[in-house]
């Protein structure tokens, strides 16, 4: 195992978590070894510069070309704008890199099947950034599932809903433009999806409506929707809903999901990241949802910390998340959700977007070239 060298590019707000989950993974997870912050790249030279000093990068570059054809980088971590994410990724897979990519993963359905396969192709480990999904609670949950404890999934209800963009004073940025973001809410907000597809299934049709509320912000026209709600219907039979929105006040990480089944219900919030409810139909009195505290029975809790109930928060997902990308490319050479995990989100997100657009159903298309990962059903 020799210690692998991480290239970022992009110092925001994901840029400064990641660089804070490769500091951190080596002490949490000691037997995949910490990568070494070998290079950041940024907008400019100055910019890059700063910014490597502040997060604990030897060196740094104002060109991302640079960084992705450098023969001492063995990971290129795209922290990016969205519209950022195709070129970048694929001239790194084009020099033979691991890629760990922010979601989501690409503006368009083939560009993200074109990336899959091209990772599939170059036999280079892919990893994108759906880090509520690595969740410990997450996995109880789909523990929980795979050994029958809510029977026939029938029904998903799972919202991703904020504030960030309601009030209408606030300019967009990047993300409120079409070209730089792709979709708005959804697009931003589709960590929902990651949460169905690891423990439901895919979604094999879609109706939904969007709806952009203020349609113009200071820094100029809004061109994605501020909010979006679908019906769905998944490969094992369940049917659900799903919204998004982030012009909803005082909703600062609304991810919710419900799912109810033949024999029980669970019931995740991440606002409150540590706890699980859990109901078993068929008790008797007195009835009610069962909280589960997240302790360090579960292995990636335990990894942070000995004692139950004090709890892991945002950041921790991403160490845990990197974690998965080191093993990855460490041995086992499978990582959840790959490109082609991802490019199957984005194909549910423009199933959505199609149907608003034609005003009915709209199956999703399937087509799977390139594309792997796993889910517990379906
Ligand atoms: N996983 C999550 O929970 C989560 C949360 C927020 C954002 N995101 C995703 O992360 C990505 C980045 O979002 P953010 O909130 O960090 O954005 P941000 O605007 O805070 O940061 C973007 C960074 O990219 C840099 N950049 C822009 N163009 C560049 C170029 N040509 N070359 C090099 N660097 C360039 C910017 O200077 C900035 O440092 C987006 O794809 C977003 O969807 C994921």
């Amino acid at each position: 195992m020799h210690t692998l060298r991480l290239g970022l590019i992009g110092s925001g707000f994901m840029g400064r978590t990641h660089a804070l989950a490769a500091h951190s993974v080596g002490l949490v997870f000691p037997q995949y070894g910490a990568p070494t912050c070998e290079i950041l790249a940024d907008t400019d030279a100055a910019q890059a510069a700063d910014q490597a000093a502040a997060l604990g990068f030897r060196r740094s570059t104002g060109d991302w070309r640079e960084l992705v054809a450098d023969a001492q980088v063995d990971i290129v971590d795209i922290c990016t704008p969205n519209h950022l994410h195709y070129p970048m990724a694929k001239a790194a897979l084009e020099h033979g890199k691991h890629v760990y990519c922010e979601k989501p993963l690409a503006l368009s359905v083939d560009e993200s099947r074109e990336l899959a396969a091209l990772a599939k192709d170059r036999g280079c480990v892919t990893l994108v950034g759906f880090n509520y999904a690595k969740n410990p609670i997450i996995t109880m949950a789909g523990n929980l599932i795979a050994q029958g404890a809510l029977g026939r999934i029938h029904h998903v209800r799972g919202t991703h809903i904020e504030d960030y963009l309601a009030d209408p004073k606030r300019p967009g940025g990047w993300r409120t433009r079409q070209a730089l973001a792709g979709l708005g809410a959804l697009g931003d907000l589709c960590h929902i999806l990651s949460l169905t597809q690891r423990l439901v299934g895919e979604p094999v049709a879609v109706c939904a409506d969007f709806q952009t509320v203020y349609r113009e912000r200071p820094d100029g026209p809004v061109e994605n929707e501020d909010q979006m709600h679908a019906l769905l219907r998944f490969d094992g039979g369940a049917i659900g809903t799903i919204e998004c929105s982030r012009v909803a006040w005082g909703r600062k990480n609304g991810l919710t999901l419900e799912i109810s089944g033949s024999k029980g219900s669970l019931c995740f919030d991440q606002e409150r990241q540590n706890e699980l409810y859990f109901y078993r139909g068929g008790e008797g009195d007195p009835q009610g949802f069962k909280r589960i505290l997240l302790g360090p029975d579960q292995p990636d809790y335990a990894a942070f910390c000995p004692a139950p109930g004090h709890g892991l928060g945002f950041n921790d997902l991403k160490v845990i998340e990197m974690r998965d990308l080191l093993e990855a490319i460490n041995g086992s050479g499978q990582s959840w959700p790959d490109f082609g995990a991802a490019a199957r989100i984005d194909a549910v997100t423009a199933a959505m977007a199609a149907s608003f657009d034609s005003g009915g159903w709209v199956s999703v298309n399937t087509t799977n070239a390139g594309c792997s990962g796993t889910s517990n059903q379906g």
